[in-house]
């Protein structure tokens, strides 16, 4: 796959969402035509916008749900359990057509993953092996405050075990006036992880427009802070 990117994160509610959806509408405000996609979908009988409709909003996709978000559940469960409550399994290969079917016909792939990086979409299957498949670049959307540094390096060694290119770390929301404890968060993940780490500030999901542009890569992320 060419363009595109794969999030995840350190777990379940750390921003995978948010940072995605930043992420997939800098490249749609840059004139890009942006696909979004998500292997499956849990909670769907809670509050709130579900992660695919919110994705496809940020990218300004016509996509439809299952191009989207092939297997989706009501259970706020992982997702091999929720597959199995409906009394089904998540195919892998069917995955990996449907996310080459959503690239198809955009110039860049938003990926988001289901909660930390090691959840199984079935009990040999899990995020990472679906992430390898891709062999998208990955970014860890990570929470900024106690008990980060642990959970963010745990993800970095395992991303960067499964040999696939880590583009960043982006800490969300990342508060206007950040607390002594959240700035040396970000540079103890820097230092040890060996690791850019960008910042999101906490967004207005409602209103895509009012966005900032969320830039990774070296360069970028030079300016995002000459901006802060
Ligand atoms: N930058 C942000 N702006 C607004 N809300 C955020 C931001 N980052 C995280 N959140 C909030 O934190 C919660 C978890 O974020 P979400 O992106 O849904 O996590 P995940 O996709 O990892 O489950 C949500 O309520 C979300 O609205
Ligand atoms: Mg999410």
């Amino acid at each position: 796959m060419s363009d595109g990117v794969f999030v995840t994160g350190t777990g379940t509610e750390v921003g995978k969402t948010a940072v995605a959806a930043a992420l997939a509408r800098t490249a749609t405000a840059d004139g890009r035509r942006v696909a979004v996609f998500k292997p499956a979908v849990s909670g769907l009988g809670g509050e709130g916008e579900p992660d695919h409709a919110l994705l496809r909003r940020a990218a300004g996709s016509r996509q439809s749900d299952d191009e989207i978000a092939p297997y989706r559940y009501r259970p706020p469960v992982s997702p091999h359990l929720g597959a199995a409550l409906a009394g089904e399994a998540i195919d892998p290969a069917r995955l990996r057509a449907a996310a080459r079917a959503a690239a198809q016909g955009s110039d860049r792939l938003v990926v988001e993953g289901v909660g930390g990086f090691l959840v199984p979409l079935t009990l040999g299957y899990l995020i990472r092996d679906f992430a390898r498949d891709l062999g998208l670049p990955v970014v860890i959307a990570s929470a900024p405050g106690l008990g980060t540094i642990n959970h963010t390096l745990l993800t970095v060694e395992s991303v960067r075990a499964t040999g696939l290119e880590l583009t960043a770390v982006v800490l969300t929301p990342w508060p206007s006036q950040p607390t002594e404890v959240e700035r040396s968060n970000r540079e103890a993940i820097e230092r040890l992880g060996g690791v850019g780490v960008a910042t999101l500030p906490r967004l207005e999901l409602s209103e895509p427009s009012t966005w900032p542009q969320l830039e990774l890569g070296a360069a970028d992320r030079s300016r995002a802070d000459a901006r802060r």
